[in-house]
């Protein structure tokens, strides 16, 4: 398996990976639209590092046009097709839920249906911890109910859906990662941590919902990767559902004490979003079996990590 498709490369994950499976020999072909959901100069910025790799091939697709889509695959010989662009954020749902619809669904339908027409046996998808919703059995198993409480994580559930029958229909061999909070160096500026760092830096009033009552299960970038890495050799028959999480959830206001300990910030507490769910903890049992052994970083060094990369790179103003 030599040959590997990335979608969302100009992404956090997809760039992360790549650069990863670059350094590992793989050859990627990487798809992105450049959506300008956030910066896209953080994108562009990402997708220059890759393209120092000359395995690296870079194409600017988006993956709702069924007909640029075809024509790519017809010309590409991909073994595997790791599939992690999607409109993200639970929040923007809520604005926009439409074009959930169109980049989750029918984005996500276009590329897995690619899998039947060129004969492509392999399809890693990014799912979302979003699709349990509000529930309350933690650690959350695999195979608990789902209940999501937003468009996006509905999106993600049908992702899943989806997954299941072309494995059973067309014999693909799926698998599906519930990613739980990713953070790290060239992380998403829509989330937490980076929008905390920006308002530091800026000196604006950090403003925290739920009262900073929520916890997260906060999961370092580069342990995903190694674990990635380690789940693209595990491939089998069948469909596969994984948390993808360091089972270790961190209530947001203990980071703000921390954060706040040497630095000096203003922070509004303030109630509960509408599209947030309170909680998330996951079990990662299910991960650690299969690939024996999933290095969990220490969070507050990684925490500390991030900024330093945040602030050298000049992040806050791009
Ligand atoms: N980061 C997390 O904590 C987290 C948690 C749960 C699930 N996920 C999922 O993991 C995947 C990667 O997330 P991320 O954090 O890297 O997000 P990201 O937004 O950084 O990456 C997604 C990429 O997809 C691209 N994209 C969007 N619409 C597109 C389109 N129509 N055509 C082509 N490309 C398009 C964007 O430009 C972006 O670069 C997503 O599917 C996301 O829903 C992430």
């Amino acid at each position: 398996m030599k040959n590997i498709l990335i979608t969302g490369a100009a992404g956090f994950i997809g760039f992360n990976l790549t650069n990863l499976l670059l350094q590992k020999g793989y050859k990627i072909f990487g798809i992105d639209n450049f959506d300008n959901y956030y910066s896209t100069k953080i994108k562009k910025k990402r997708v220059n590092i890759l393209k120092k790799d000359k395995n690296f091939f870079f194409k600017n697709i988006d993956i709702t046009n069924k007909v640029i889509l075809n024509n790519f695959f017809k010309k590409r010989k991909i073994d595997l097709i790791i599939h992690f662009a999607a409109q993200a954020g639970v929040r923007y749902s809520l604005v926009n839920p439409k074009k959930y619809v169109d980049v989750n669904i029918h984005g996500f339908l276009n590329i897995i249906d690619q899998t039947r027409k060129n004969k492509i046996k392999n399809f890693i998808y990014a799912s979302s911890s979003s699709v349990y919703g509000d529930s309350k059995k933690f650690p959350l198993k695999e195979d608990l109910h789902l209940n999501p409480k937003n468009i996006y994580g509905l999106s993600k559930k049908l992702n899943e859906q989806i997954a299941q029958i072309y494995s059973n229909q067309f014999n693909i061999n799926c698998i599906g990662l519930r990613f739980f909070t990713i953070y790290g160096d060239w992380g998403r500026p829509d989330m937490f941590m980076l929008k905390l760092f920006k308002a530091y830096l800026g000196k604006k009033t950090f403003y925290l919902n739920n009262f900073g009552n929520h916890k997260r299960d906060f999961t370092y970038i580069h342990d995903v990767t190694a674990a990635l890495y380690k789940i693209i050799k595990k491939i089998k028959k069948g469909h596969q559902i994984l948390n993808i999480c360091s089972n270790r959830p961190i209530k947001i206001l203990d980071i703000i004490k921390h954060f706040k300990k040497n630095k000096n910030i203003n922070v509004k507490l303030i109630k509960m979003h509408r599209a947030d769910v309170k909680d998330t903890h996951g079990s990662n049992t299910k991960l650690k079996k299969l690939i024996n052994n999933f290095k969990i970083s220490n969070f507050y060094d990684c925490f500390q990590k991030t900024y330093e990369w945040y602030v050298k790179n000049n992040i806050k103003e791009l």
